[in-house]
Parts: C-alpha cells; sequence; structure tokens
C-alpha cells in the first residue's frame, strides 16, 4: 500500500502553473526523489505535501488519510502531520545549544521532559552530534549543521521525511558522505523520505525511484537504472547524465542525414541508427543522443561518424573532446590513457548506444 499519495495535484500562483496534475504514490520506506531544474515545482510540491502550501486542485493522503483537498475544504495543519523536514536552506537556530536544536520540535509538541530527553539523545546519537550536545550550532561545520537539521527532523519519529536540497550547501565530499548517512539513518528509523533535488547523482545514489519534473509537468517517474536507461524523452535524456544530441533529417529512401550549416545535406552511416528508429517521411526531423562516454573513435576507414577535432581539454583522468561533424558539435570523453586524435585532426567516430527521438 502506498504511504504518500497525490492524487491530480495542481497548484497555481496566479497565472504560473508550478504543479500541473501530478500523480505519484510513495510506498512505505521507500526513497524517493523528485529531480528537475530550477523552478520546475520541487519544493512547492514538498511544501504541498508537508501542509505549509495549500492546493489548487487535486488530494493528498497519508495511507487512507485524506490530509489536504480543496474540494472538500479539508486540510490538516502541518503540526499534526508529523512529518520530519529539512529545508533547502537548512535553518539551525545559533541561540540554541545543538540540543536544544533538536529538542525544540518536542517542546513545541508539549511532550514529557524525559520523552523530550530520551528522544533528543538518541537523535543526536544517530547523527554523531552527542559530543557536541552543548555547543553552539554556530561553531559546528556545515556537515556539522546539516546534521542538527536531520537531528532535529528525527527526534519527532516520523513516519515520512521530507527532504529538500538538504545536501546543497556542503562541498562535494560531505555530500556524498552525508547521503550515506541518509540512508543509513533510513534503515534504522525506517521512514519514507520525499527527497528534492536538483542533483542527478544525488538522486541516482539515494533513491528507489526518481520523479522527473519539467515545468510542474511529470516527465518520467522509474527506477534510477530505467531512467538513466531507458530516458522516456529528450528532456529526460539531457537532464541525467551529459547529453550529446545530434539533429539529422529523413533522407532519400530512409538514409539519415545530417543538417549541416550551409544548409547542404550530407549522408551519415545508417548504422548511427539504434534499432528502434522509426524511418519518418524525407525532410522530417529527427534527433539522435548519445553520452560523451559512450562514443568511440574507430579507424577512419572503418565507415565511422566523420568529424574535426575543435577542441581537446585534459580533465584528470579523462580526456574531454568537442568535435564539430557537419555544422554541429559532439563531446566525447575517453580516458586519458586511451590514444585520441589531436585538434585539427579528422577522425571517426562510432556512437555505441545512440538513442532516437523524434
Ligand atoms: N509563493 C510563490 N508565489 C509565486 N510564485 C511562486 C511561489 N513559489 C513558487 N513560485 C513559482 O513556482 C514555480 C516553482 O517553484 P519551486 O520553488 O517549486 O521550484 P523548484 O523546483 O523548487 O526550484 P529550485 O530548484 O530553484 O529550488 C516557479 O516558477 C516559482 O517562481
Ligand atoms: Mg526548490
Amino acid at each position: 500500500m502506498s504511504h504518500v499519495r497525490l492524487v491530480n495535484v495542481t497548484k497555481k500562483f496566479g497565472d504560473v502553473t508550478a504543479v500541473n496534475n501530478l500523480n505519484l504514490e510513495i510506498g512505505k520506506g521507500e526513497c524517493f526523489s523528485m529531480l528537475g531544474p530550477s523552478g520546475c515545482g520541487k519544493t512547492t510540491t514538498l511544501r504541498m505535501v508537508a501542509g505549509f502550501e495549500d492546493l489548487s486542485e487535486g488530494e493528498v493522503y497519508v495511507g487512507d488519510r485524506l490530509i489536504s483537498s480543496p474540494a472538500k475544504n479539508y486540510y490538516l495543519p502541518p503540526e499534526k502531520r508529523d512529518f520530519g523536514m529539512v529545508f533547502q536552506a537548512f535553518a539551525v537556530w545559533p541561540h540554541l545549544s545543538v540540543y536544544e536544536n533538536v529538542a525544540f520540535p518536542l517542546r513545541i509538541r508539549k511532550l514529557p521532559a524525559t520523552e523530550i530527553d530520551k528522544r533528543t539523545k538518541d537523535a543526536l546519537a544517530s547523527t554523531n552530534l552527542l559530543s557536541a550536545a552543548k555547543d553552539s550550532p554556530e561553531n559546528l561545520s556545515g556537515g556539522g549543521k546539516q546534521r542538527v537539521a536531520l537531528a532535529r527532523a528525527l527526534a519527532i519519529n516520523p513516519d515520512v521525511m521530507l527532504l529538500d536540497e538538504p545536501l546543497s550547501s556542503l562541498d562535494p565530499h560531505l555530500r556524498e558522505e552525508m547521503r550515506f548517512e541518509i540512508k543509513d539513518l533510513q534503515r534504522q528509523y525506517g521512514f519514507s523520505i520525499l527527497y528534492v533535488t536538483h542533483d542527478q547523482a544525488e538522486a541516482m545514489a539515494l533513491s528507489d525511484r526518481i520523479l522527473v519534473m519539467k515545468l510542474g509537468v511529470v516527465q518520467q517517474i522509474d527506477t534510477p537504472l530505467n531512467v538513466y536507461n531507458k530516458p522516456a524523452n529528450k528532456f529526460v535524456f539531457s537532464f541525467i547524465g551529459l547529453s550529446n544530441f545530434l539533429e539529422l533529417v529523413w533522407g532519400v529512401n530512409g538514409a539519415p542525414t545530417l543538417k549541416s550549416e550551409d544548409g547542404t545535406p550530407s549522408s551519415v552511416p545508417a548504422d548511427i541508427l539504434p534499432s528502434d528508429a522509426v524511418c519518418g517521411a524525407q525532410g522530417a526531423s529527427f534527433s539522435i543522443a548519445s553520452r560523451p562516454y559512450e562514443i568511440d573513435f574507430v579507424a577512419p576507414d572503418s565507415g565511422g561518424l566523420k568529424g574535426v577535432v575543435s577542441r581537446k581539454s585534459f580533465l584528470g583522468e579523462i580526456i574531454d573532446y568537442q568535435i564539430k561533424v557537419g555544422g554541429q558539435e559532439l563531446r566525447v570523453q575517453k580516458g586519458r590513457r586511451a590514444p585520441g586524435p589531436e585538434v585539427g585532426e579528422t577522425c571517426a567516430l562510432r556512437l555505441l548506444r545512440p538513442f532516437f527521438y523524434q
């Protein structure tokens, strides 16, 4: 049974439709991420689930229980939803000790003093903060402050954790570490997670399923593997990992033809097409997508896609090439030890796993 369920949820701010007819179900104990570019409606969705934002249309349920419905004029206030929350700009209160920061939501709920103490200490222990209990959070590093925010959310024993870019202010190394810590805490406490990020690697690493959103509209809801391997459309492909698109047209007898700068079409090898490509009318456009690390350099006489190296950058472990193919650019990435062409040289390319988008 689903734990959190959104049914036909829409949110409008004046003329802006921030979230458009969203349907999603989060399973019990599932880590569900919402991924999408800035302004696509992630925070708005989270705030509607939390109860900080009303809905324009639709319903939100926790289990069988309705918690928001404008049509039924029903709205359960946030403090009665008992969700743990960590916001985009994490707020810890500098005038309170680490201990008091974590105890605060429990005091608001007027729990007995012994219960407050126990839960606060448990949450501090889970987040490795016991030794800092008396300190001001101001003295902690970014990761430490982040832990305080997490501990505060954990202390209420939430069934559901709503995390809005909780790691966005940390450096990459700490971010990675905290990802694992969040997963460990989930295992320990068993809560469901609705996680918001625009970092695709973070979403991939943490999630059981990912929702990719664009301008308030769902593009795909799937496992990380499927979102990566079977992106539903061009937008999802371009949002997950590095991407290349070659814009082509169907030529005579269904030959794939490159749209070139000066308008003269040039044919490209037919093996550039994946097996699921559907031939369209002559002159119709389509795209071939590929990841930069899924392109090989092949021998010039082996019939690959011809191009000229316009830039070659050393990025440590990998070399990043920009290749001009007709009037278009492709990015290719190869391990630094692999032999590759130099700037100005002609090369031939093979796309290892091309995707076809009409
Ligand atoms: N209170 C508000 N009043 C008016 N418009 C709003 C309000 N809150 C959000 N919006 C608009 O709704 C849309 C979605 O915003 P939202 O904050 O949900 O995006 P987001 O996906 O969280 O973006 P980011 O990655 O930058 O945090 C944006 O166009 C935003 O300008
Ligand atoms: Mg946001």
